[in-house]
């Protein structure tokens, strides 16, 4: 699957790339996050949720322990929700049906560890994998995956610049800037 790169100088600019995903969001889709602790994941959900309920104070805690955390989002279709989950200490996918996986899905799902979903990863979700960059504490790598149909938009919005980059598993040779 194609990839893009996307640099993240500082933590505005994943909260930018956060609020233009959200622009773009609809029921039935998935955001996966990946990336070591730390990384940033729960900085652009969380960013991404303030952005979709329209709320930038929207209390977002970190769902590491309680592992699902559903939001309302009374300014959306009928009934539509967005549920953030941290599934680090997921037992197992098994465990997926007891949080209210299949009912989630109906909404928007953004989700931490999403290597833990195993069967249950969604094939066309969108997927961030953030790395941290030794050189400079404060930038982020992104690389994004999936979303064929939507991904060009997301990264040409007037917020982001730059070129398109590599492939999956290559070097990331036209990093972007956002
Ligand atoms: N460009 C950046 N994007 C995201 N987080 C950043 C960035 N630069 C610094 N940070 C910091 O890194 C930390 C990320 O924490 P968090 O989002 O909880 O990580 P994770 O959920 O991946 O474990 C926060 O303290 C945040 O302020
Ligand atoms: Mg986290």
């Amino acid at each position: 699957m194609d990839a893009t790169t996307v640099t993240l100088p500082d933590l505005a600019a994943t909260h930018r790339l956060a609020a233009r995903c959200a622009s773009m969001l609809r029921p039935g889709d998935a955001v996966l996050l990946d990336g070591p602790l730390g990384a940033g994941k729960s900085e652009f959900a969380r960013a991404l949720l303030r952005a979709l309920a329209g709320d930038p104070a929207l209390e977002v805690p970190s769902p590491s322990f309680t592992l699902v955390q559903g939001y309302a989002l009374p300014g959306g279709p009928a009934g539509s929700a967005a549920h953030h989950l941290d599934l680090y200490r997921l037992a197992g996918p098994d465990e997926m049906a007891e949080l209210g996986w299949e009912e989630a899905r109906e909404g928007i799902v953004l989700v931490e560890w999403p290597d833990r979903l195993g069967p249950l990863r969604p094939a066309d979700a969108l997927a961030i994998t953030l790395a941290p960059l030794p050189a400079d504490p404060d930038a982020r790598l992104a690389t994004l995956s999936g979303w064929p149909d939507r991904l060009p938009a997301l990264l040409d919005a007037p917020a982001a610049s730059g070129t398109s980059g590599g492939t999956s598993g290559g070097t990331p040779g036209a990093a972007r800037s956002a």
